[in-house]
């Protein structure tokens, strides 16, 4: 059952939307962003209402500005608008988003809803607001922009579970399923209803990144999480594990991926690689899009969210978008082409991230890349560098890079660190407070832009609040 609180404020959106004339909806640019964004593009189609979509890579003053200035009727923010209703003044809208709410940081940070139904915390709020924080939920892993705009979908009409597959592919962008090997909370909840709907099976079965798209030796030789010596890295150790098992790495001319491996295979596999790693390493659920082509990246929806970062982290969400809802040659053969480059990009990224070298401080580990990454994708190359084991997880990461209007900064933690009292958005939001800018997120992962010479200021804060936080939990 979905939370009857939650259900009711998606029902409230609904009604409001319907009451619209026209709508704009405003979106962020990674994977999440993009299926909520074709989530309610799509709906709003289906209910034959005029409407726009416009992406933003943050919602600060200037984007609210701009925003008010074109005098919209009616904006729907999807995977953001929470973080930012302080400077939504104005502007007539509803909200789906599950970054953490204003309210909920900066000095109120205990004070989270104390029940599920607990509303007194927080403070009236003109906007409609989805969102998983405001009925004691964490935003981090039960539910995903895309799942928040699915429920006013889904609340504008119930056939529009037939959209459940892109919250499903916004949840897996979001790593949503990364701590259990699977999805948890609401996330959940839509899981069901696109299983019902026939949009996702769900299968158990290795989860390393590109079973679909990528031979199986790559698969396995660029497996950030796994850390196997003589295998990750190693493209030599990695073909060599397969042909020791017998394993033929071609069919004709093809590489073959572990889509296309036999049953036999596949337990040999892995068989070895349990040898070598524990499976809960990288056996977990799999969510499949059984209505695309088995063996291309829209098949699967880990592949299918890297996809979609690789449109809107390069300038360009709208094929993305239109990927989402259902473009499936112009703008799917552009996704292709950016998607190598996304490829290429990471790998370079991760090498200059390791070349330039983490620099320790108390509490604190941060790295500052200048221009050498964009600022779109350093939160993604130091969120992979972190959890592949090559460096020191027991404090936090910070990564800054230069962006048009500042220095971006983006922090990622572990369950561990959060367990222990880390919170991420936290900082963000004194950051911002204290030297002005647009920033927030998640406890595990958080992001700002700050000013250029507050830069060394922002570390002291962060590396202050951090043992802070570390020790009075
Ligand atoms: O903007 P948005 O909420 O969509 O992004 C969530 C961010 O949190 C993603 O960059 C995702 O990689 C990160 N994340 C993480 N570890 C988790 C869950 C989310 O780094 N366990
Ligand atoms: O950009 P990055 O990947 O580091 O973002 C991590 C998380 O922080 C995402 O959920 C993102 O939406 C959020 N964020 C934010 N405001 C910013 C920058 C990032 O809410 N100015
Ligand atoms: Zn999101």
């Amino acid at each position: 059952m979905f939370i009857p609180a939650v259900k009711e404020l998606a029902e409230k959106a609904a009604s409001r939307l319907r009451e619209a004339s026209k709508v704009i909806v405003v979106s962020h640019i990674d994977a999440d962003g993009l299926s909520s964004a074709g989530i309610a593009s799509l709906a709003l189609d289906h209910i034959g209402m005029e409407h726009e979509v416009k992406f933003a890579k943050k919602l600060d003053e200037a984007y609210a500005d701009e925003l008010r200035a074109s005098k919209p009727e009616l904006v729907w923010f999807t995977d953001l608008g929470s973080g930012s209703t302080d400077i939504l003044q104005d502007l007539e809208c509803i909200i789906s988003d599950h970054h953490k709410p204003v309210a909920m940081s900066g000095s109120n940070t205990n004070k989270k809803p104390k029940t599920l139904f607990d509303f007194d915390d927080v403070p009236d709020s003109d906007f409609i607001q989805v969102n998983p924080h405001f009925v004691g939920r964490d935003g981090s892993n039960d539910i995903s922009g895309a799942g928040a705009a699915y429920l006013v979908a889904k609340a504008l009409d119930p056939e529009l579970r037939k959209l459940a597959h892109l919250a499903i592919v916004g949840a897996v962008g979001d790593m949503q399923d990364r701590e259990l090997g699977r999805l948890q909370g609401t996330n959940r909840e839509i899981l069901a209803d696109a299983e019902n709907f026939g949009v996702i099976e769900t299968i158990e079965d290795v989860n390393l990144f590109g079973r679909e798209t990528r031979p199986v030796w790559k698969m396995l030789q660029y497996a950030s999480d796994l850390q196997i010596n003589g295998i990750t890295d190693d493209y030599r150790g990695s073909m060599d594990f397969f042909m020791e098992l017998g394993i033929n790495l071609k069919k004709g001319e093809n590489w073959r991926a572990w889509v296309h491996m036999n049953k036999s295979e596949k337990r040999l596999i892995i068989r070895a690689l349990a040898d070598l790693v524990s499976p809960e390493e990288f056996i977990g659920e799999v969510y499949i899009l059984p209505m695309e082509k088995p063996g291309t990246e829209l098949h699967e929806a880990k592949e299918f969210s890297t996809l979609l970062n690789s449109c809107g982290r390069y300038d360009a969400a709208v094929i993305g978008l239109d990927v989402c809802k259902g473009d499936r040659k112009e703008a799917l053969d552009l996704a292709y082409g950016l998607r190598k480059g996304h490829r290429k990009q990471l790998v370079d990224s991760i090498k200059i991230m390791q070349e330039i070298g983490i620099t320790q401080m108390e509490f604190i580990q941060f790295v500052h890349v200048g221009d050498m990454i964009r600022d779109t994708i350093v939160g993604t190359v130091a969120g992979m560098l972190f959890g592949s084991g090559k460096i020191d997880d027991r404090k936090p990461i910070f990564a800054l890079a230069m962006a048009d209007d500042g220095i971006k900064v983006s922090g990622r933690g572990t369950r561990q660190l959060i367990d222990a009292g880390l919170d991420l958005s936290e900082i963000m939001r004194q950051a911002v407070e204290k030297f002005h800018g647009a920033g927030g997120g998640h406890n595990i992962a958080a992001g700002a832009t700050v000013p250029p010479e507050k830069v060394n200021e922002f570390l002291e804060l962060a590396n202050e609040i951090v043992g802070h936080q570390l020790s009075s939990s």
